[in-house]
C-alpha cells in the first residue's frame, strides 16, 4: 500500500510560497528534505544542530518536538531568533509537519 502523502508550504529567500509534498519519515529530518530537493545553502554541519544555516521560523502551526539544549544554544547565536525559531534538523518528518507554514531564514 502506497503511504499517504503530506504537504508543507515555506517561504525562501525571494519571498516565494512553495509547496512541498513528503511521506512520513521520508527523511532523517526536515533540513534534509529542503536540501535534497529545494536548496543547497543549509546543512553546514549535516544535522548535529551546530552551524545554524537551517534556521526555519514556523508561522502557521506548531510541533510538539521540543528543543535540546543544542539546538537552544546554536540559535541563541543566530540572528533574527524569535520565538518561533527552529532548527530544520532537529525536526522529524512525520504527520506533524503536514499544514506547517514556515519561512527559511536566510544565511547570517
Ligand atoms: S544543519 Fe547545522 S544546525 Fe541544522
Amino acid at each position: 500500500m502506497a503511504s499517504k502523502t503530506y504537504c508543507f508550504t515555506y517561504i525562501n529567500e525571494f519571498n516565494e510560497t512553495c509547496k512541498a509534498e513528503f511521506k512520513h519519515n521520508e527523511y532523517h529530518n526536515l533540513m534534509e528534505l529542503l536540501f535534497d530537493r529545494y536548496m543547497e545553502d543549509v546543512g553546514d554541519c549535516k544535522g548535529r544542530a551546530w552551524c545554524g544555516t537551517c534556521h526555519i521560523q514556523i508561522l502557521d502551526g506548531s510541533l510538539s518536538e521540543k528543543m535540546d539544549a543544542d539546538e537552544k544554544e546554536t540559535l541563541s547565536k543566530s540572528e533574527a531568533v524569535t520565538q518561533n525559531s527552529r532548527l530544520a534538523c532537529q525536526i522529524p518528518v512525520n504527520a506533524e509537519l503536514h499544514n506547517l507554514v514556515f519561512r527559511i531564514m536566510p544565511r547570517t
